[in-house]
């Protein structure tokens, strides 16, 4: 084979976030296809990668617009040339209200979409909003299960909806509504079943199909429900109530949701070298620094019987090798257990095909948390 002069996968400095950009593309064209005659449309979630280049990816092969959590995630996206963006969350922080509205003040083409769950916060968000002359779009969040934010009976939705059609520089597009409870959970494959994400899914359309129709016998139109998880899109995304799908995850998956028997491949790794090596016993290069642990530890790509030992500390991953399996300067990769946080650690991703790095993508809003 000619030699092409590209940086080989095992010649990247680790530790290194990868992605097999196989599994990536298979992942995208899977949701795509799904999502293709179904009446709500992909929007998908940035905080699971955080790098526009898969946003464009992703609204190239057809995802309407993007999903994320935070302002400052919205401005990398809008830097980048989405203009159609959802903040799935609600902005509290006055400071950052007049942030959103300068924004969209600097960004006329963008449509900016925002949830809200109080009466304060719709006002605030008006002030925001006409102070900068610009219009804002507003869902109003309904706790469909997670305990989190959101309001939950047909009045509340009834008496926010009414104040943000009535407020200058705000329009009312819907209901903002995420199942997280069933779509992602550390015991995935027992806790959630099928019948469960099922049962869940459909308790959770009555509640808002009601809120819906209360709101429509009032007068009120409501455009967009929005919602969904990687976990539940083949459910939510079969329901005729919800008009977009959030998922995020399925672009790059982790080895948590993997358990989950989806059909997404894991896309992303950690490239690793193996630095100490004695019996029983190797270390890598990477620990807590490249690599989150708070759904545990992550997996051994190709060692599925090899695991972490103990703790992984700042720069080091202690792993048992009872079988001296692995060699020093070996470099292996680890599946994480929660793509999300992890992708916030890294500043790029080295995107690889064939052992070959093909292009690399900055994690641009990596640390734009606030
Ligand atoms: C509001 C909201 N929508 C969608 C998602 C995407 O979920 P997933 O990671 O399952 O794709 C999340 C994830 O936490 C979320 O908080």
């Amino acid at each position: 084979m000619k030699e092409t002069g590209l940086i080989k996968k095992d010649e990247i400095d680790t530790p290194a976030l990868l992605i097999d950009l196989d599994a990536f593309e298979y992942n995208i064209k899977l949701m795509a296809d799904f999502m293709k005659d179904k009446s709500a449309k992909l929007r998908p979630h940035y905080k699971s990668y955080k790098c526009p280049t898969i946003s464009h990816k992703q609204i190239n092969a057809g995802a309407k617009g993007i999903t994320c959590a935070k302002l400052e995630e919205a401005e990398t996206l809008i830097f980048a040339g989405i203009r159609d963006v959802l903040i799935a969350n609600e902005i509290p922080n006055p400071a950052k209200l007049y942030r959103l509205a300068g924004l969209a003040h600097a960004h006329p083409e963008t449509k900016i979409t925002v949830a809200a769950d109080n009466a304060e916060n719709i006002t605030a968000l008006s002030q925001a909003a006409s102070r900068f002359g610009v219009t804002l779009y507003v869902l109003v969040e309904v706790d469909v299960g997670m305990g989190r934010c959101g309001v939950n009976t047909p009045d509340e939705v009834y008496a926010l909806s009414k104040r943000i059609k009535d407020s200058k520089g705000l329009v009312f597009e819907g209901i903002q509504a995420y199942e997280g409870h069933l779509s992602y959970d550390l015991d995935i494959p027992t806790s959630l079943t099928e019948e469960v994400k099922r049962e869940g899914v459909k308790k959770m359309c009555e509640k808002v199909g009601a809120i819906k129709d209360y709101l429509e016998k009032k007068g009120i139109t409501v455009n967009e429900i929005s919602g969904g998880g990687t976990g539940t899109y083949n459910i939510t995304g079969n329901n005729t109530i919800w008009t977009e799908i959030q998922a995020g995850s399925y672009a790059l998956m982790d080895s948590v949701y993997d358990r989950a028997g989806l059909r997404f491949k894991c896309a992303m790794t950690i490239l690793t070298t193996v630095m100490h090596k004695r019996p029983g016993m190797a270390v890598t290069d990477a620990g807590l620094k490249v690599c989150t642990i708070e759904q545990g530890f992550p997996a051994i790509k190709g060692y599925p019987h090899l695991e972490i030992y103990q703790e992984l500390s700042e720069e080091h991953g202690p792993i048992e090798d009872p079988k001296d399996e692995l060699e020093y300067l070996q470099k292996i990769e680890y599946i994480p257990s929660h793509g999300c946080t992890t992708v916030n650690l890294h500043d790029q991703f080295y995107c690889v095909r064939n052992n070959t790095v093909e292009a690399i993508w900055p994690i641009t809003a990596r640390g734009r948390s606030r």
